[in-house]
């Protein structure tokens, strides 16, 4: 069944677990997150980006969205809009059938200037206002994210700030967040604590002490009934790193969010963990293996049915890890 964001993260966080939100852009990811939260048992989250919407077609993204509630019905599934970047782009998503929409202010609709106080508020409190009139969840951000290793947004992954950033905006203020919540409403809160969007988040290994647990807990604290959300949470594994580069890629090396982190977040009030280039990561890897190991094969299916299987085990990995599994 489709549930909104809100009732999926007041169950998760009655029952203290957190829950992955996956990015899709395609069928075969789309049943991959599906068959692992089928095999054990798990509700989950199911996002698509602006650049998802226009690979895929909304229409295309809707009827993928039914399909897999009506192949899975027992499996609660939120469908996301990650990171809209106006009002409209929020209010398209929910006319697709989203029941739940990212309005990403922390940066202008360019996607790459922050957005200031009044910017933030403005656009957010619009959505929120047409939103819930719907019953559809709202996710806000506050806080710009990028790496505080070099003070960098995160601009060279695609996505995300331009430039040097300041460490105020690289960590969310927990009296700005309360602040912020009030005059917005928002049911889920995105916070900038420490991670960073993509494959190249730290350039050595993390000592394990790598988020502002801090200023999770003291926002957490401060607003019970908003739940937190973690972009940039892939944990970019080193096997995962070997098998691409063991046939023919050629990624540099990095180190992402250690799993073991992430339950750190849990533990103090994150329920929403954002997860897409471990998944891009895991395919793109087995389609790689199977291209090299027989390159007399041209069946699309040869290579995305081992990729598929990739994603699944990993999704199913996180969902065991974060305590979603059995919660369905
Ligand atoms: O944070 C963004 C997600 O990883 C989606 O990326 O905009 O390339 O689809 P995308
Ligand atoms: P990763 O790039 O770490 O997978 O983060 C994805 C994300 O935050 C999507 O909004
Ligand atoms: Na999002
Ligand atoms: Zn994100």
């Amino acid at each position: 069944a489709r549930i909104t964001l809100r009732q999926l993260l007041d169950h998760a966080a009655e029952n203290d677990y957190g829950v992955p939100a996956f990015n899709i852009n395609n069928m075969e990811q789309a049943l991959a997150i599906m068959d692992a939260a089928n095999q054990v048992d798990a509700p989950v989250i199911i996002q698509a980006s602006r650049g998802a919407r226009s690979y895929a077609n909304d229409v295309m993204l809707k009827h993928m969205m039914d399909a897999v509630t009506e192949i899975y019905p027992h499996i609660p599934v939120c469908v996301h809009l990650d990171h809209g970047n106006e009002p409209a782009t929020c209010m398209t998503a929910i006319q697709a059938g989203f029941t739940s929409v990212m309005m990403d202010g922390s940066l202008k609709a360019d996607g790459k200037t922050p957005g200031d106080w009044g910017y933030n508020v403005g656009v957010t409190k619009t959505v929120t206002d047409m939103a819930h009139l719907g019953g559809i969840s709202v996710e806000g951000e506050l806080g710009v994210l990028g790496s505080l290793e070099t003070g960098m947004g995160d601009k060279e992954d695609g996505h995300g700030a331009e430039g040097k950033l300041s460490h105020d905006q690289l960590l969310t203020n927990p009296d700005e967040a309360v602040k912020f919540v009030q005059e917005t409403q928002v049911d889920a809160l995105a916070i900038a604590m420490g991670t960073s969007h993509g494959a190249y988040k730290f350039t050595r290994k993390p000592d394990g002490d790598i988020l502002a647990v801090n200023v999770i807990e003291e926002i957490h604290r401060k607003l019970p009934n908003t739940h937190l959300v973690m972009h940039g949470s892939s944990s970019v594994p080193q096997e995962l790193q070997e098998i691409i580069n063991a046939n023919g890629g050629k990624m540099k090396p990095t180190w992402g969010v250690p799993v073991a982190e992430i339950q750190r977040g849990i533990k103090n009030g994150v329920r929403k963990i954002n997860i897409d280039t471990d998944n891009r990561m895991a395919m793109t890897g087995q389609i790689r293996k199977v291209l090299k190991d027989n390159p007399e094969e041209f069946d699309p299916r040869k290579y995305l049915k081992p990729a598929m299987e990739a994603m699944t085990k990993l999704c199913k990995q996180r969902l065991q890890e974060f305590n979603t599994a059995g919660q369905a």
